[in-house]
């Protein structure tokens, strides 16, 4: 009798230590990542990855944000997106704030494979230390819906894999042997929080971000002995045309914050969430949306009350 409770009592010290063992293990790591300064790579190691940063989707919300906080930190910034206009108005822009050089290569990621010949071309020659693959849509600003319940589902989500999945994959083919070559350089990719859980009415997006997030984490173990680091940041919500600009705060983040807390991240860990407040809601998430929840027959429901929780903050 007695040593059954001798046996008993271990395992408990022994789960209990596990425990405590990683909540402190978390809590340690989001201190390095998120709040050390001391341990930051700082903008000298960025440049000596190369001269050149590639952000594809530059010209709005998050893209836009990294091509500034990529210059401001002294790198030449390639900008990928459809419209020309704004991609010049935007590379001027980073000219003239932070005396950058620019490249402009218009290209609508929905084309598919077609479209990383003439991509490639003008990328010829330029040392891409940087590449941030961004780009991505959703069904439209703010919208959820069924997967049938598009206006043309089979052209929306052929869209929606060439513009989040196909880019990052073709993007990344391009840049990575002048990296390997080199043995540095540094690849960002945007996945979501959508990534961390299949979500009923983004059902495509939350799938195409899970495809991000697993290749990038694969894709960071193989070149890591090559040099190069690869990073999946996965944010909550930011204010952005894609969220229908909620007012930032606690919960929202401004893209230029984001990008900035971001960029501090890298070469610290090689999958975040890319600021403090969005890693300590994905540490919240099980609590406050489990899983089973969101999979259940109110799964749909909840997600919209959330949302129009959200988006009740807007401007
Ligand atoms: N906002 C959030 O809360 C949030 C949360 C989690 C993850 N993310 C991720 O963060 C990334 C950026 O999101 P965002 O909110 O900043 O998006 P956004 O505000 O909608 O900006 C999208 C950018 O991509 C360009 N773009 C859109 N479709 C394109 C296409 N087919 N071909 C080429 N360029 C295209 C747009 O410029 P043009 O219109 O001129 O082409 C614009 O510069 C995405 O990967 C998104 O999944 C965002
Ligand atoms: C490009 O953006 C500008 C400025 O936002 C807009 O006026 C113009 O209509 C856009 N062009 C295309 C082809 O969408
Ligand atoms: C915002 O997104 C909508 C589609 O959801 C698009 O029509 C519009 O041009 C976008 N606005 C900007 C400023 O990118
Ligand atoms: C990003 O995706 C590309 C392929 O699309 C991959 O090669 C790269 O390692 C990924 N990087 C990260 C940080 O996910």
């Amino acid at each position: 009798m007695e040593s059954r409770w001798d046996v008993l009592s271990a395992v408990g010290a022994i789960t209990c230590a596990w425990l405590l063992l990683r909540v402190a293990w978390g809590v340690a790591r989001g201190v390095y990542v998120y709040l050390l300064p001391q341990a930051r790579r700082g903008s000298p190691w960025l440049r000596a990855q190369g001269t050149w940063a590639v952000v594809t989707g530059a010209t709005s919300g998050i893209g836009k944000a990294y091509a500034h906080e990529l210059a401001r930190r002294g790198l030449d910034v390639v900008l990928i997106s459809r419209n020309l206009s704004k991609l010049e108005l935007e590379a001027k822009e980073i000219e003239r704030l932070h005396g950058r050089r620019t490249r402009v290569i218009q290209a609508d990621f929905t084309g598919g494979l077609q479209i990383y010949g003439d991509i490639e071309a003008q990328l010829q020659g330029l040392e891409v230390g940087v590449l941030v693959n961004n780009v991505a849509m959703t069904y439209g600003s703010g919208v959820l819906r069924k997967l049938l319940d598009c206006e043309n589902p089979a052209k929306i989500t052929a869209d929606m894999v060439n513009c989040n999945v196909l880019s990052v994959v073709q993007m990344t083919r391009i840049v990575l042997p002048q990296m390997v070559s080199r043995r540095r350089g540094v690849i960002i990719n945007l996945s979501s929080v959508a990534s961390l859980r299949s979500i009923p009415l983004l059902a495509t997006y939350a799938a195409s971000k899970a495809f991000v997030r697993s290749f990038s984490l694969a894709v960071a173990t193989e070149y890591r002995p090559l040099g190069i680091t690869v990073q999946s940041v996965s944010p909550f919500v930011v204010s952005t045309n894609m969220t229908k600009h909620p007012t930032p705060g606690l919960l929202i983040k401004l893209p230029e914050d984001f990008a900035r807390e971001a960029l501090d991240t890298l070469g610290l860990s090689s999958d975040v969430s890319g600021c403090l407040s969005h890693a300590l809601q994905v540490l919240l998430m099980p609590v406050v949306l489990p899983q089973w929840l969101l999979h259940s027959r109110w799964g749909d429901q909840i997600l919209l009350k959330v949302f129009s929780w959200l988006m009740d903050s807007r401007k």
